[in-house]
């Protein structure tokens, strides 16, 4: 399962993060800029929904367990204690602030809350691990500056698709920033696997984390590609179809960052995996389970927050754009739950998911 590593991972040094020019003033422009497209998009519904990932495919609960026999570069943070256990959450969602159709081609994201975590946390008081993955390795705008013109882009052109579209192909990095829509398969969303993208503190090392799934079956899901002929809302159905009476499996990966040249400031740029391929650490298990009763949909898109600074010191997020993510989902996250007079939650225990 773990496979031998090929290069030895470079060991933790608080100078791996650069504070960058000018970083403070994209954070504001960035958030400001999301919060009036926000407020835009809430008027269309008159319903506050996320900035990102706003529409959702399936909620679920289950365990996370940590694998025996891990080597000691991989048994860190969350992973320290082989057979260690925890209840989680999962969410599926797809990339666009906005309730796009599903047969549109388009990032999709899943949300992990690890619950009953010890040890120093980044925001004191908490006790869940946040995890937050897409579906590429790669976050195109990969500094808080392209996510604060990415952003800014969107705002400017809310009510014109293809002049926003056009907007951004435009730019010199027109192809990179293009890619969430054609470099992944409009499939299954149980079929993909999910990436962190940017780079998190990993105990002694650095890393990025992934999800994989983990069963032959649940693989074989990525032959059922969303078409013109199926539903605008086929994702919520589709994972409906298997988790209602089909456990789902996921084995988390991680990949060690082993050479400077995996930047941790630019989250644009892939770790080349031949040299540090992704290993496995953990397997997330979601017993057969309804994954969208409205009592649960309600609850996850209304008033459940994932928030990528809850978690351990040790699993610090990395590089300006995990940087720009800790005030931004505070911000946003809160404007969504004042829109919609509800109180937000960033859960303590798996009891609090409504069935
Ligand atoms: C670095 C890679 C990133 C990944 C993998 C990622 C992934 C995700 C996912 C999966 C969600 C859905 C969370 C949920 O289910 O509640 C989400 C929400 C969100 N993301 Fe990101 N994201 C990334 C970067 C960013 C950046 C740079 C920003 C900058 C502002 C951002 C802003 C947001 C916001 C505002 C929400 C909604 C928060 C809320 O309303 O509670 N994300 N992201």
């Amino acid at each position: 399962m773990t496979d031998a590593p090929t290069t030895r991972p470079l060991p933790w040094s608080d100078d791996v993060e650069q504070i960058q020019p000018d970083e403070a003033e994209h954070i504001r422009r960035c958030i400001d800029s999301m919060h009036r497209t926000n407020a835009m998009t809430f008027d269309l519904h008159r319903h506050g929904v996320r900035a990102t990932h706003a529409k959702s495919h399936g909620i679920l609960r289950g365990t996370l367990t940590v694998h025996d026999d891990l080597p000691p570069e991989l048994a860190q943070g969350l992973f320290a204690t082989g057979g260690a256990r925890h209840d989680v959450v999962l969410r599926l969602a797809t990339e666009s602030g906005q309730l796009d159709d599903d047969r549109k081609p388009n990032a999709r994201g899943l949300s992990l809350k690890v619950f009953d975590v010890a040890g120093e946390m980044l925001e004191p008081g908490t006790t869940t691990q946040d995890l937050l993955f897409n579906t590429l390795p790669i976050l195109p705008p990969g500094t808080a500056q392209k996510f604060m013109e990415l952003a800014e882009i969107r705002e400017r052109n809310f009510s014109d698709e293809n002049a926003m579209a056009a907007e951004v192909a435009a730019r010199p990095d027109g192809q990179t920033m293009t890619s969430f829509s054609r470099l992944v398969g409009n499939v299954h969303p149980l079929a993909h696997a999910y990436y962190t993208q940017g780079a998190f503190g990993y105990g002694d090392h650095v890393a990025k984390i992934a999800i994989y799934p983990d069963t032959a079956e649940q693989e074989a899901l990525a032959e059922r590609t969303v078409g013109e002929d199926d539903d605008s809302s086929v994702l919520r159905a589709l994972v409906e179809s298997w988790t209602t009476d089909r456990e789902t499996v996921f084995d988390v990966r991680v990949q060690l960052r082993t050479s400077e040249s995996m930047p941790v400031e630019d989250a644009s740029v892939d770790w080349d995996q031949s040299e540090s391929p992704y290993r496995s650490v953990a397997t997330v298990r979601l017993p057969p389970q309804q994954p969208y009763s409205n009592a649960r949909r309600v609850f996850a898109d209304d008033r459940l927050a994932f928030r990528p600074w809850h978690g351990l010191a040790t699993h610090r997020p990395l590089g300006s754009v995990n940087r720009l993510r800790r005030a931004a989902y505070e911000e946003l996250g809160h404007q969504r739950t004042d829109l919609n007079a509800v109180e937000g939650t960033t859960m303590r225990s798996v009891d609090e998911l409504p069935d």
